[in-house]
C-alpha cells in the first residue's frame, strides 16, 4: 500500500508535511545546507531575522527537561540579508518558509517591504510570539495592536504572508484572534510557539536554569503536545478554510504528528525533538506515521486531516 505524505501551504507544494520548527537547525549557513539536503523533511524553515545580526541571550539559554525543553534563545540570528539572500540565491530544492521577527512594528513593516520589492517568491512568516526578547511584548497577545499591524502590512505585501502564533489559553481569545486573522489573506497561521515564561528549578543548586530574564523561558517539547494539539484544533474551528495549519509542539512520534494532523495542521513542525535527536528525527518521525497510515488504511493526510471524533 503506498502513502502519500504530501501537503499544501496555499499554492505551494511541499513533498511532505515536516518542517523544522524556526530556530531549529536553520541559523548559519552550514545548518541550512544540511536542512535543504535532508530527504525527510518537506520544506525548510529559517530562523526567524531581525534586521541586523544578533548574538542573542546570554548563556545558558537552552536546557533540556524530563519531558521537553526550556529557551529564552533571544534571537540570535545572522541578520535579515543573509537569509534573504539564502532563500533567493542558493540551490533551492525544497520550498522556504523565510521567518522575521522585527523589534518593533516598524521593523516588521520595513522587512515585508523588502522581501515585496525582492525577487523572493516563497513563503514568509511573520513571528508575532517570540516570548524572550526583553522588553519585547508578544504582539499576538495584543489584538488591537495585531488587528492594526495587518491592515498595514496587507495594503502593501501581495506575497504569501502566514504568522507565528503564540498559544492561546481561552477560548473566548481563540473567538477574539481568529476573527481578526479572518479579515486578511493570510496563507496560513502556524502555532505554538514555546509557551512563554515558564520556569525549571535545579533543586540541588537551588537555581533557576537559564541566565536570560532571572531563568523564564519558553516551554517546548513533549511537555507542550497538548496545548498545541488544542491551538491547532481550536484555530481550524475558527479560521477560513484558505488559512492553512501549521501545527508546532511537542512532536516526538509519528503518532505525535498524526495527531495534530487529526486536529487540523497541513503542515507539521518539529523542534525540541529535533535539537535533541538531530536531523534523523524526520526520517524516524517519517516512518513512524507512514506505519500508523498503513494500519489504519490511509492514503494520504486529506484521508483523517481535520477528523478529530468528539465524545
Ligand atoms: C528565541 O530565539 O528566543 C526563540 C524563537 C521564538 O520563540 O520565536
Amino acid at each position: 500500500m503506498t502513502v502519500d505524505l504530501s501537503s499544501k501551504i496555499q499554492n505551494t507544494q511541499f513533498k511532505n508535511l515536516f518542517l523544522n520548527a524556526s530556530g531549529i537547525h536553520c541559523q548559519s549557513k552550514k545548518e541550512l545546507e544540511e536542512l535543504m539536503n535532508d530527504h525527510y523533511s518537506g520544506g525548510l524553515v529559517t530562523k526567524s531575522a531581525t534586521p541586523n545580526s544578533r548574538f542573542g541571550n546570554p548563556l545558558p539559554r537552552y536546557h533540556s527537561l524530563p519531558a521537553g525543553s526550556i529557551n529564552s534563545m533571544g534571537l540570535p540570528n545572522e541578520g535579515f540579508q543573509f537569509y534573504l539572500d539564502y532563500v533567493t540565491h542558493s540551490n533551492i530544492q525544497k520550498p522556504t518558509i523565510l521567518s522575521i521577527a522585527g523589534m518593533s512594528k516598524e521593523e516588521d513593516l520595513e522587512l515585508l517591504h523588502q522581501i515585496q520589492d525582492s525577487k523572493y517568491q516563497g513563503l514568509t512568516e511573520l513571528n508575532l510570539s517570540c516570548p524572550n526578547v526583553i522588553g519585547k511584548p508578544q504582539m499576538a497577545y495584543d489584538f488591537a495592536s495585531s488587528n492594526q499591524m495587518l491592515k498595514e502590512i496587507f495594503a502593501f505585501f501581495k506575497k504569501p504572508l502566514g504568522i507565528k502564533l503564540p498559544p492561546y489559553f481561552d477560548l473566548v481569545h481563540f473567538d477574539k484572534i481568529a476573527k481578526i486573522l479572518n479579515q486578511y489573506p493570510l496563507s496560513h497561521v502556524n502555532t505554538i510557539n514555546s509557551i512563554g515564561n515558564g520556569m525549571w528549578v535545579d533543586v540541588e543548586k537551588e537555581s533557576v536554569v537559564l541566565k536570560p530574564k532571572g531563568g523564564f523561558g519558553g516551554i517546548g517539547g513533549a511537555i507542550a503536545l497538548p496545548t498545541a494539539l488544542a491551538n491547532v484544533r481550536a484555530l481550524r474551528q475558527r479560521l477560513n478554510a484558505s488559512i492553512n495549519i501549521i501545527g508546532t509542539g511537542g512532536v516526538t512520534s509519528g503518532k505525535d504528528a498524526f495527531a495534530h494532523v487529526l486536529c487540523g495542521a497541513n503542515m507539521v513542525s518539529i523542534g525540541t525533538q529535533l535539537y535533541e535527536e538531530g536531523l534523523g528525527a524526520f526520517q524516524r518521525i517519517n516512518n513512524e506515521l507512514i506505519e500508523i497510515m498503513k494500519a489504519k488504511g490511509y492514503h494520504s493526510l486529506d484521508d483523517f486531516r481535520g477528523k478529530l471524533k468528539e465524545q
